[in-house]
């Protein structure tokens, strides 16, 4: 299949490979920070953001950004979205994945997960059972999360962070690199350490 891509950085290059790895085409890319003729990985730039439209291909936006990805799929509602799922990820046929996710390589998904619109399942993260991630949300590299987790809009998992069974984490959080949620973390908060706790 033929896909578009937005964004041109460095976390394009890994949604490139992925959609690559997976038999699919990147025909260009759409960043409204790079010039028309540029490429990356070997694919063109075609355009700034708003002229994704054109290309009427299912589209990743590949940008790290949470707020970033709100915004550019919120701005551009005529789009297909597409998923990017790397084939050596391990995800049961029970966890469902919203438009526009991509789930990187090395990652494994347990049964009855489901996974909102325009997450980042990054490089060898899990995602146990049952869990809850919602719209816009970041797993980072590494990242463990346990079965029956909740995660809210928009929220960073930081590289290597990790929750316990049951753990509940608001939207637009931010839990930092290596940090442990043992219990909750309110919508907006940043956390970091093990437990996990804002700093004082
Ligand atoms: C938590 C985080 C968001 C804080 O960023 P920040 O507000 O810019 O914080 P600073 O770098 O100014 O650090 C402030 C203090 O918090 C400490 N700190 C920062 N991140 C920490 C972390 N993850 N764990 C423990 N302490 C941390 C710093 O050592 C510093 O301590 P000090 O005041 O005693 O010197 C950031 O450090 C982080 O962990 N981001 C995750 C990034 C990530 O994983 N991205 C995914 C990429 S794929």
């Amino acid at each position: 299949m033929r896909f578009a891509v937005i964004g041109a950085g460095g976390h394009a290059k890994v949604v490139i490979a992925t959609l690559q790895a997976a038999g699919h085409t990147v025909t260009g890319l759409y960043d409204d920070r790079k010039t028309i003729g540029e490429s990356v990985a070997g694919i063109p730039v075609l355009g700034a953001v708003p002229a994704a439209v054109e290309s009427g291909l299912p589209t990743v936006i590949a940008v790290g950004s949470n707020a970033a990805r709100r915004r550019i799929a919120t701005s551009l509602p005529g789009v297909e979205w597409g998923v990017a799922i790397h084939p050596q990820a391990v995800m049961h046929p029970s966890v469902r994945l919203g438009a526009g996710t991509v789930v990187f390589a090395g990652t494994v998904l347990q049964p009855d997960t489901i996974v909102g619109d325009h997450v980042i399942v990054n490089t060898g993260a899990s995602i146990d059972h049952d869990c809850r991630i919602g719209d816009f949300v970041h797993v980072a590299p590494g990242c463990r999360l346990a079965g029956d987790v909740t995660i809210g809009a928009g929220t960073l998992m930081g590289i290597c962070s990790f929750a316990i069974p049951g753990a509940r984490i608001g939207s637009w959080a931010t839990v930092g690199a290596g940090a442990g949620v043992l219990s909750s973390v309110p919508d907006g908060r940043t956390v970091v350490g093990v437990p996990a706790r804002e700093r004082g």
